[in-house]
């Protein structure tokens, strides 16, 4: 059952179209994959999904009522929550202060559930700038996650990581979005790890969609194998 939806989104950047007429639908429990090659409109798609721009055409519902003119902090608020490409922690103060304010904004019961999860107890008495850049990237999405929201939209959660990093953030993004039901986008750079990792898949080229199934269908789809997967396929 799809309780977020974005259709026929259009963003123009001045003359540039950087994301035209895109769709997507989100279920609790499933792990929605956005791949493109670099400028293929991924963070503008999930900037759109999330209020931070606002779309020049389409819509954006949320269990089916329209939230296209809803702020970025309304849809935090009402269960729609995002992470950033760039590591967006807070850097002088310890992990635990930083998550214990947004669950404090957030209404949080299970802080000590996500750290757990995430295996963040080890750092939380530690200075935010002071920790590993991986272990940041772990705290963005434990952010996210905070507040139970029922979407969460990750832009490349894996950027900047190193392979085995990588593979641990990606099965922890599964594993939370498994066990509390989350509806999740996951746009990510590493493909493998997003054929792994993702229940449905839609591949995005230069704004349009070019395909959009299961990791099998799209992987074989000639039209992605073409513009995208070249010979890695
Ligand atoms: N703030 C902006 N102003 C103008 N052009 C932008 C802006 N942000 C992105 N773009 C352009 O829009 C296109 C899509 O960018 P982006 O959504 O960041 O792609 P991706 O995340 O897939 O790499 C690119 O051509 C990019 O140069
Ligand atoms: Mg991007």
């Amino acid at each position: 059952m799809t309780i977020f939806e974005g259709k026929g989104l259009t963003v123009r950047y001045g003359a540039i179209a950087a994301l035209t007429d895109v769709d997507i639908a989100l279920e609790p429990g499933v792990v929605h994959g956005v791949i493109g090659p670099n400028g293929a409109g991924k963070s503008t798609f999930i900037d759109a999904l999330s209020g931070r721009r606002r779309p020049s055409s389409g819509t954006v519902s949320l269990d089916g009522d329209d939230i296209t003119r809803r702020s970025a902090r309304w849809r935090r608020g009402n269960g729609v929550a995002r992470s950033f490409q760039r590591t967006s922690v807070f850097g002088s103060m310890t992990v635990r202060t930083q998550l214990e304010m947004v669950a404090r904004k957030n209404d949080e019961p299970d802080l000590d559930e996500i750290v757990a999860t995430l295996g963040l107890d080890e750092v939380a008495d530690q200075v935010c700038s002071e920790i590993a850049y991986g272990t940041q990237r772990s705290v963005d999405l434990a952010i996210a996650l905070i507040g139970r929201p029922r979407v969460v939209l990750l832009d490349e959660p894996c950027a900047g990581l190193v392979a085995d990093e990588s593979v641990k953030m990606l099965e922890h993004v599964r594993a939370l979005c498994t066990e509390r039901d989350v509806a999740a986008m996951l746009v990510e750079h590493d493909v493998e790890g997003v054929f792994r990792t993702c229940d449905v898949i839609t591949v995005l080229d230069l704004g349009k969609v070019i395909a959009s199934g299961t990791p099998a269908e799209v992987r074989t789809n000639p039209d992605v194998v073409r513009a995208y997967l070249g010979s890695a396929a």
